[in-house]
This record gives structure tokens, sequence and C-alpha cells, in this order.
């Protein structure tokens, strides 16, 4: 048996790749090891328990604990984060703690023992694109200009990774994803915001003139990228991941009203975001022609159909945080 530590694994990317692994890679023993904050929920991952998959609560910043998963293990996925913009425009502490420190101590244990670690990132650390117009797209080559404490955090995880790589012979790969979307992300964020607010009779929020643009892609299809880089990927690589995916947050939200039987304006036009990245597009070509990796869900339409269904169909996994989170964005005009 191959063992995985995986770091966030009570959250949303991180809970759909311990199931996506569990179905589809037998030789695979998993430890989660998740803090289980606001966003970590051990009902995503309820199911997923058992000989082959086992929670540990604790934080990636306790040393001791994380040298002693790390030495029990074979490889790692790193995904634990602190993951929202807006929180770390209110509150940037737990992005520096848990980002940040939280990433150097799984590095040093990892470095320290010799195992495989692949970290997990976002486009975001590339800043932002001008509007679509151009065919300009992120590439392994952009320069880094993070604009949140939240991309700030991030990009230097990253550097942290590949400081390491190279002067400690860390066996590490890095990846940097796009927008996801599927089943059981925060409803924070903003696709499952929308579908519960209008699930719980609300009128769904765009923030600004909605013409920021974002590349989405299904979650699922994020799993099976990073599978790929954690067993083909080549040591001290950095991957892209997209599936171009380039839709307004106006489009989306415009598709998610008509899908759920709502007329397309029924939406409230609230305070824009300090600092808004203005469009995010990925140019995966490198993942692609190096590793054969090809999204599966290129159908936007019909994931964000099942992705509705699924919190529809999951008002029990979400409904007690609903009337919190709202309040909180009210409290910020949003
Ligand atoms: P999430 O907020 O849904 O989940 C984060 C998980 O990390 C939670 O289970 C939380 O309990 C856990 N966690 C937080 N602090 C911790 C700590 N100190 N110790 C242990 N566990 C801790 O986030 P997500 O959307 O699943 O994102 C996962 C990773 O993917 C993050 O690194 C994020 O930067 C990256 N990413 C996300 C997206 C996206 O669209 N959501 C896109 C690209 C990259
Ligand atoms: P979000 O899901 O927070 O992801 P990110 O900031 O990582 O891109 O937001 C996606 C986009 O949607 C972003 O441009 C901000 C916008 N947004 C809204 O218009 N309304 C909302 O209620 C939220 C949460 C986000």
């Amino acid at each position: 048996m191959v063992r995985l530590l995986v770091t966030g694994g009570a959250g949303f990317i991180g809970a759909n790749f311990v199931a996506y692994v569990l179905q589809s890679h037998s030789e695979v023993e998993i430890t989660i090891l998740d803090k289980l904050t606001y966003a970590g929920n051990r009902n995503s991952i309820a199911k997923l328990l058992g000989s082959r998959v086992k929670l540990v609560v604790g934080d990636i910043c306790d040393g001791p604990l994380v040298a002693k998963l790390v030495c029990q293990t074979d490889m790692i996925v790193h995904f634990a984060a602190e993951s929202h913009n807006d929180n770390s425009l209110s509150n940037p502490w737990p992005f520096i703690q848990t980002n940040i420190v939280g990433t150097y101590t799984l590095i040093q244990a990892a470095t320290k023992y010799h195992k495989r670690f692949h970290h997990i990132s976002t486009d975001e650390v590339y800043g932002d694109l001008p509007l679509p117009g151009n065919d300009v797209k992120f590439t392994t080559t952009s320069p880094y200009q993070p604009s949140s404490p939240y991309s700030a955090s991030k990009a230097s995880s990253d550097m942290l990774v590949r400081a390491w790589i190279r002067s400690f012979g860390l066996q590490a790969t890095i990846s940097n994803c796009s927008n996801n979307y599927g089943p059981y992300q925060y409803i924070e964020k903003f696709i499952p915001r929308q579908i519960t607010n209008i699930l719980s009779g609300r009128r769904p929020k765009l923030y600004g003139s909605g013409n920021n643009v974002r590349d989405w892609i299904h979650v699922n299809d994020h799993s099976v990228a990073i599978w790929d880089i954690l067993t083909k990927g080549r040591i001290g690589e950095t991957y892209l991941i997209g599936a171009n995916g380039e839709m307004s947050n106006k489009a989306v939200l415009e598709m998610i009203l008509r899908l759920m039987g709502k007329s397309q304006d029924a939406y409230d036009i609230v305070k824009d975001r300090p600092g808004h990245d203005l469009r995010y597009a990925i140019d995966a070509t490198k993942l692609r022609d190096d590793l054969g990796w090809q999204p599966r869900y290129t159908d936007f339409q019909s994931g964000l159909q099942a992705t509705i269904n699924w919190y529809s169909d999951h008002q029990d996994w979400w409904q007690a945080d609903k009337n919190k989170v709202e309040a909180s964005y009210a409290r910020k005009n949003q």
C-alpha cells in the first residue's frame, strides 16, 4: 500500500480529492490532517472514513504532530489553507499563520524525512489580467503579482516550496489551479452562496459591475490533475491547472438564475470587493502536453446544474451556517 497524507482533506477540494483517490486508486491509504476550521466539515468525509481513510484533527502549524504524521507517510498532498479572499481582507492573520507558517512546518518535515510533497496553490498568485479582448493567459513563467492578503500568503508559500526544492532538495511539485466549483464548497464562495441564497429565499449578490472574469474548472478535473502531477510530474516543476472555463460573474449568476427558474435580473448589486482582481485565465498547455491530462467536465452548464442539484439535495450539509454567513456579509454591505 502507498500511504498518503492529505492536509485540509475535510475542506472543499481536499474532500473531493480523497473521495476520488479512494474510488480510483485501491493501492492508497489516506490520513487526513485537518484542523476542522469553519471551512472544514466532518460530514464531507464521514462516508469515506474507514480502513483506508483516517482523520487526524490537528493543525499544520503543530511541528511535533506534523513531524510524526510525515514520518509515517510516503507522500503528502497539501491543501490546508485559509482560502477566502473576503476573509483575508477583514482578518489577514490566520492566512499568514496557516498558509505561510503551516506550509513551512510541512516542508521542514518533508525535507527531514525525504518525503514526496505536492503543494496545492492558486492562479491568484499571478495577480489579474486585463478583461477579454486579448488572448493573454497565465503561464508558469508569469510574474508573481498577488493582490490580496490571501493571494500574497499563497504566493509566499509557493516561494518557500521553491526555495526548499533548490536549497534542501525537497522532492516537490507545485500546482496553481483556477476557480473550482462542485459539491461540498463552503457557502461563503460565489457559486454556492448564490445557489443557497435562492434555495433559502434570499436574493443573489453580485459584487460591483459583475464583469470580473473567473476561469471555472470542475473540482473532479482538478483532482485527476493533482493525481497525475503527484504520480507522473517532474520534481521541481510547477504545473498550471485550468479547463478554458472563462466566464464573467454576471454570466454565471444569470445561468444559475435561469437553471433555478428565476428571472435573469432577480439579484442585488452590492459593494465591490476592495482590490477585486479583474480576470484570471489559465494556459494549461504544459499539463496537457507533458502529462496527458484533459478535463472531462467541459460542459459548464451541466456541471453547474449538477452542483445546483447537489446543494438542493443536501440542505442539511449547509443550512446550519447560512444565517451566520449572510449576517457576516451583511455587516460589510455585501
Ligand atoms: P477550504 O477553505 O474549503 O478548505 C480548507 C481546509 O483546510 C478546511 O478543511 C480547513 O479546516 C483546513 N485548515 C485550515 N487551516 C488549517 C490548519 N491550520 N491546519 C489544518 N487544517 C487546516 O479550501 P479549498 O477551496 O478546498 O482549497 C484547498 C486548497 O486549494 C487551498 O490551498 C487553496 O488555496 C487551493 N485552491 C483553491 C481553489 C478554489 O477555487 N477553491 C482554487 C485553486 C487553489
Ligand atoms: P470567490 O468565490 O470568492 O472566489 P475568488 O475570489 O477566489 O475568485 O469569488 C468569485 C468571484 O465572484 C469574484 O470575482 C468575487 C465574486 N463574488 C460576487 O460577485 N458575489 C459574491 O457574493 C461572492 C462571494 C463573490
